[in-house]
């Protein structure tokens, strides 16, 4: 047993409002993640995780591991789940991958997050309520919460007690989103500037609709194999998992949140990642990180859990560009949840194949992390924030 895992290239659909059915998004992203790893055939792969959060409500499916190897050929014979920790639940499946590698289970694992979720805008109310499950029904879903309100109310809170300005939030969306212009498979892919933020539609004050991730079809895959294996397979390049966090502080429901200004839990959790992988100075060592931005609100609250600046100091973070493609640590240079869309168990594996691709110097380079990037984080929360994930990932094993 080696204790390595590396992620060795992956595929995507396009993400957007797809005529597509779930199975169908399964069998594009596994099409299309065997087709970029030369050397690698569905025989190989021993194990299979498939991060999804509702296919029963979104696309009346369950069990879908199974129907994903069915659908690829895959005799998961060592190996088969479906992770669901919703918007981490792909994340999740990395994770478990990692794990039973590292334990020595496996030498090969395919890792796919796959949500149908637009079932069409006369059921919006459908699919809000389906969202809305991840939260805790009989306390948080009688009072109206779903994702914007939920988020509001942090942002809210934000600015009243650190001075954070609606300006820049917008920031945080407006760099998001330039970035989704210049990735293919992105939902939106326009270019947006703060006005644009700014003047366009309230959801839930401060949040107007360009602060807000969309609903989105979508999947992705990535092969994860051991060290030897890669070694065998003489990739030129791999994202190496070198830490994995999670931390849980007995909340689910808002009432029991430790804070509505912040998530410590964000913080344990890449403390813990760190500790692993042997990151002292997160903002020095770390060149890109792709973080939850599910509202433009969140990725200031998560520059300050990252290590990236103090407690309140996220919304100068963003004004003084240290976010950006050139500046202290790249964040969400995909185009984020903002730009690329949400499709709830396929994030967290297209953030880890981003970071993948800027190491193997894959990505336009109108988005390219400057430098030669090596070090890359990937954070998800979940539910109402109650749960927080966070891996890194190193172009060597640790
Ligand atoms: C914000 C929200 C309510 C907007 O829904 P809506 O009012 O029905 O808006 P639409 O999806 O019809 O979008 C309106 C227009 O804005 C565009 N748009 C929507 N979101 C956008 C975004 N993030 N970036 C750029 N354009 C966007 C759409 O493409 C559409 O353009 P069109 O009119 O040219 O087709 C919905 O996207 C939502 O609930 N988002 C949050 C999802 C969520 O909670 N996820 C879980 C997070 S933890």
């Amino acid at each position: 047993m080696s204790g390595n895992a590396a992620i060795v290239g992956g595929g995507t659909t396009d993400w957007g409002e797809r005529d597509a059915t779930w199975k169908d998004l399964a069998q594009e992203a596994g099409k299309a993640t065997f087709d970029d790893v030369d050397g690698l055939e569905p025989d190989d792969v021993e194990g299979l995780f498939v991060g999804a959060v509702q296919p029963e409500r979104f696309a009346f499916q369950s069990h879908v591991a199974p129907l994903a190897a069915e659908l690829l050929g895959i005799d998961a014979n060592k190996m088969i789940a479906r992770t669901e920790l919703a918007c981490a639940s792909g994340q999740a499946a990395l994770r478990y991958a990692w794990l039973a590698i590292a334990a020595g289970q496996l030498d090969v694992a395919l890792v796919l997050g796959v949500e149908k979720m637009n079932i069409g805008k006369e059921y919006m109310p459908e699919m809000q309520s389906n969202m809305t499950n991840v939260l805790d029904r009989e306390f948080d879903g009688v009072n109206g919460l779903n994702g914007p309100s939920h988020f509001a109310q942090f942002a809210q809170r934000h600015m009243h007690e650190h001075g954070t300005t609606r300006e820049q939030l917008a920031m945080v969306s407006a760099k998001n989103k330039n970035h989704a212009a210049e990735t293919d498979f992105a939902h939106y892919s326009r270019n947006v500037s703060v006005d644009d933020v700014l003047d366009s539609y309230p959801i839930a004050p401060p949040l107007n609709l360009l602060d807000c991730s969309g609903i989105t079809d979508g999947a992705t895959g990535v092969l994860v194999v051991s060290d030897e294996k890669a070694a065998e397979l003489g990739v030129d390049t791999a994202a190496y998992i070198t830490g994995s966090g999670q931390s849980c502080m007995s909340s689910n429901s808002i009432n029991n949140l430790p804070s509505i200004t912040t998530w410590p839990q964000a913080g344990e959790a890449s403390r813990e990642a760190y500790d692993q992988a042997g990151i002292e100075d997160p903002l020095e060592e770390i060149d890109v990180a792709e973080v939850h931005d599910c509202f433009s609100i969140s990725e200031i609250i998560e520059y300050e859990q990252l290590g990236f600046c103090e407690e309140g100091e996220g919304g100068e973070f963003i004004e003084e560009g240290r976010s950006e493609l050139d500046g202290d640590v790249a964040v969400n240079p995909r185009g984020g949840l903002l730009g690329c869309g949400h499709p709830l168990g396929a994030t967290g594996v297209s953030q880890a194949l981003e970071v993948y691709r800027q190491f193997a110097g894959d990505v336009p380079s109108s988005r390219a992390v400057a430098g030669d990037p090596d070090t890359g984080l990937i954070h998800n929360l979940s539910g109402s924030g109650s749960v927080h994930s966070v891996m890194t990932l190193g172009r060597d094993p640790q």
